[in-house]
């Protein structure tokens, strides 16, 4: 197991809340581990970290990635009835149809949408940012290396890797059925601040310090 000095890249998850409306505001932005946590519980979804495991070379195959996290994955399955693990993996390259890979797979899942199964992901490295729209609210949670991200199955939902997509991620199923969107056809995910804003609004944050918030 590859278990040593396992968190040095780690990072926090950053959470922002909007509303729902045609003129989404803001009604939090936080980098706080137990205010994201109470947050995310509130609307069932959880939010948990697991140590980021050292030495996994960006691009692993999906077998070193699973052996990295053996006893993690097996905790949850054994915990909560997966079946199916894999990996799903993004990473820029210098291929000329990288722009187009890159958009398609990011227009896959962008707009809302729910699943018939949990949408539970592990980030082992990069990051996304899934956007949870409940009880008028939408919940936007930046996962980075080692969030454990679990969302209960029919929560409407959307989730965008960025303009230019790189992460790595462990996925658990409970059947083999495949991964299916049933989309809602609301365009919500049109107005909300997409992950390019997010990323560059908490990297001017944190450059200049808090607004109060
Ligand atoms: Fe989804």
């Amino acid at each position: 197991m590859l278990k040593l000095a396992a968190t040095h890249n780690r990072s926090m998850t950053y959470l922002t809340v909007y509303t729902d409306g045609d003129t989404p505001e803001t009604l939090l932005e936080t980098d706080d581990a137990a205010e994201i946590t109470a947050a995310l519980k509130a609307i069932d979804v959880r939010l948990r970290t697991w140590e980021v495991v050292d030495g996994l070379a960006t691009g692993a195959s999906q077998e070193e990635i699973l052996a990295a996290y053996r006893d993690e994955v097996s905790r949850v399955i054994a915990e909560e009835g997966y079946t199916l693990v894999d990996v799903a993996q993004l990473h820029p390259d210098d291929s000329t149809d990288w722009p187009e890979r890159a958009a398609a797979a990011r227009r896959k899942f962008l707009a809302e949408h729910t699943h018939d199964d949990d949408e539970v992901r592990f980030f082992v490295g990069g990051s996304g940012i899934f956007y949870l729209h409940v009880d008028g609210k939408v919940h936007a949670v930046l996962c980075e290396p080692g969030d454990l991200l679990s969302v209960p199955k029919n929560t409407t939902h959307w989730f965008d890797m960025g303009t230019s997509p790189d992460f790595t991620a462990i996925r658990f199923f409970h059947d083999d059925d495949g991964w299916v969107g049933d989309f809602t056809g609301d365009p919500i995910a049109e107005r909300i601040p997409d992950f390019d804003a997010i990323v560059a609004r908490r990297a001017s944050l944190a450059a200049g310090g808090r607004d109060g918030r």
